[in-house]
């Protein structure tokens, strides 16, 4: 969604607050601004588009007494929500403007004010003047309309009648030292320095400054002066939030020599499986050690279900979950798109365990799916990427990645990391169960392969751009897959949907003949998932089915399976493995062939329209 910046300290806090912009531009791109606390005034800058529209619009800040005096300011890059992409509605927001002077008070808002309509009449009747469409300047008018000499209480005493998420960022013109942060739902995380602090919605904007950090909890209310922090909640109540390291390189946010985020990625793979099976796989007992779970074998085996519940790509990786749960452990499993978990009053308990897969740790469906479950009495576990989210935070228990941050909006090592722990999973509730230790020892081995697995994938990445030549002038594809290779199809669709915008849909291979075969010609082109296991032959059928009907046919298959060959007008090949290994690697394949196709077709990739990295509003 959108990010924020902000920071209080010695240094003008212009640059700061720009280049903390720049790193956080992929979450949300169409408007950018910042307000500066200088000579008893607030000076607010805002411009549509890019970052880059925002520093031309305000020049040569390093020469410019009223930058050089700014000790704290606010920034925020926008992701549309509430009215349209413009100036007007860009972040910050200023209020109580009547008076002479500018503002009284400017914020940056993440989050969605849900009430805000009903409060911004109150704030009209009482004489308020709108300059936005936005559900954010309701709340700075509402912050203003309380704010007399204590800018913390009056922020306070505006968010408790808030319904809805929140982070922000907040200064006022007669506190020239001061910076007040909150948060429900939306992420801040404070990075501690040496008299001063950067304020972020994630920690890809503070990891140049410090890799100190504290996390926020919802309705934690940071005021901050320098390097002075006092965090409250919102009935002023003071409490202390734990200090945690940021282990991500600087190095690691940028994009280290690739043209893209994404292929940086897609190549970071099998380096970010080996990170998230580090340490977490026992060759020798044929299992996994998986401690934050916090689950010993005897609570493992008392658990009926596990169900799972994301969004998008990680909703993808939970179907692969699901197929090898009940595959290896014999244990029921689903998923469910996090959204419809949380709204279907869902029949769900405390013999279940409802694993909330995220990236972000931040995904507002993901995390009223693990409310809900924690409602309704089940245990609730996380597998999450971004140490410190709000999801990691609120479940107690899980699994971090260990990926590394994703900064492409398109998820890529996630996924692949996903699945991998996701087997771990699979692995350890299948010990505890019928699963033999030999059993469990060649399942193991095959997990412990995946990162020189992916290694060889890689290489042929030429081979791959190659064939992403032939796919340019399409508008419209299918993707088919069975068993373990359906999930496989589905996470293939939605990446080059997501960076290509081909229309691109997935169709377990059984399906096709119920409908959608309806759709295949010549200019409708086909990705058929085609390693060698249970249902192979079958899809093969199928691939005929299309053939027949003048589909051309890309087909994911083993090495050396030259039947499959023979079938498809283009194949890539990918390692032989148990199918599913073959998720990861057909995977890998897609995700290049994806990117190249994008490529070629001329988008940005790592930005693609109207998405977001992490949607933090439902
Ligand atoms: C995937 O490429 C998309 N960026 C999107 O579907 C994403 O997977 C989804 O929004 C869930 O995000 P999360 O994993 O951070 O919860």
């Amino acid at each position: 969604m959108c990010g924020i910046v902000a920071y209080s300290g010695t240094k003008s806090a212009t640059p700061i607050l720009l280049n903390g912009l720049r790193k956080l531009e992929y979450r949300g791109y169409d408007s950018a601004g910042i307000a500066i606390h200088s000579d008893n005034t607030i000076h607010i800058y805002k411009e549509e588009g890019k970052v880059a529209n925002l520093i031309d619009s305000i020049g040569d800040y390093e020469n410019d007494a009223v930058h050089q005096q700014c000790h704290v300011g606010i920034a925020h890059t926008r992701w549309a929500t509430h009215g349209p992409p413009t100036k007007e509605n860009a972040h910050p927001h200023g209020a109580g403007f009547e008076e002479p002077g500018g503002s009284r008070i400017a914020l940056v808002h993440n989050g969605i004010i849900e009430n805000y309509r009903a409060l911004k009449s109150r704030l009209e009747a009482e004489g308020k003047v709108f300059l936005s469409d936005t559900d954010s300047e309701v709340l700075s008018h509402l912050i203003e309309f309380y704010y007399t000499d204590d800018l913390a209480k009056a922020i306070s005493t505006a968010l408790k009648e808030v319904q809805g998420t929140f982070g922000i960022a907040c200064i006022a013109k007669d506190q020239p030292d001061m910076l007040v942060v909150a948060r429900r739902g939306s992420p801040i995380v404070i990075g501690l320095g040496e008299d001063q602090t950067i304020v972020a919605s994630d920690a890809s904007a503070i990891i140049s400054h410090t890799r100190q950090a504290v996390y926020l909890d919802d309705n934690d209310v940071a005021i901050i002066r320098g390097g002075k922090i006092d965090i409250k909640t919102l009935d002023a109540k003071p409490v202390q939030r734990d200090t945690a390291d940021i282990d991500w390189s600087e190095g690691a946010a940028e994009k280290g020599g690739y043209e893209h985020y994404m292929l940086k990625e897609i190549f970071e793979q099998p380096t970010a499986i080996r990170n998230s099976i580090r340490g977490r796989i026992d060759l020798d007992r044929g299992t996994s050690v998986l401690a934050g779970l916090g689950l010993d074998s005897r609570e493992i085996v008392d658990l009926q279900r596990l169900l799972i519940v994301g969004c998008g790509t990680s909703m993808n990786a939970g179907l692969v979950g699901e197929y090898a749960i009940e595959d290896f452990a014999g244990m029921l499993s689903e998923v469910e798109q996090a959204a419809e978990f949380r709204y279907r009053n869902p029949i769900v308990g405390s013999k279940d365990i409802v694993l909330a897969i995220s990236q972000s740790g931040e995904t507002a469906d993901t995390l009223a799916a693990v409310r809900e479950a924690q409602e309704k009495g089940a245990l609730v576990a996380g597998l999450v990427n971004v140490v410190g989210s709000t999801i990691a935070r609120e479940t107690g228990r899980g699994i971090y990645l260990h990926a590394g941050p994703e900064i492409s909006v398109a998820s890529t090592k996630a996924f692949t990391c996903q699945v991998s722990v996701l087997l771990l999973i699979a692995l350890k509730f299948a010990r505890s169960r019928r699963l033999s230790r030999e059993q469990g020892i060649k399942i193991a081995e095959e997990i412990n392969s995946l990162p020189e697995l992916v290694e060889r994938v890689l290489e042929q990445n030429d081979a791959i751009a190659k064939i992403a030549e032939d796919f340019v002038k399409f508008d419209n594809m299918f993707y088919i897959g069975r068993g373990y290779l359906f999930p496989v199809a589905l996470e293939g669709a939605l990446k080059i949907k997501e960076i290509s915008y081909i229309h691109a849909e997935a169709y377990h291979a059984a399906e096709l003949k119920h409908g959608p075969i309806a759709l295949l010609e010549e200019s409708m082109p086909v990705v058929a998932l085609l390693n060698a296991g249970p249902g192979m032959e079958k899809t093969l059928g199928n691939v005929e089915e299309c053939r027949a009907r003048k589909s051309p046919v890309l087909g994911v298959i083993s090495e050396g399976d030259e039947d499959a060959r023979a079938a498809c007008d283009w194949v890539i090949e990918v390692p032989q493995s148990s199918q599913f290994i073959a998720t990861v690697t057909s995977t890998v394949a897609l995700q290049l062939f994806s990117y190249h196709v994008a490529r070629l077709r001329g988008c940005p990739i790592d930005q693609p329209r109207n998405l977001a990295k992490s949607v933090t509003v439902e």
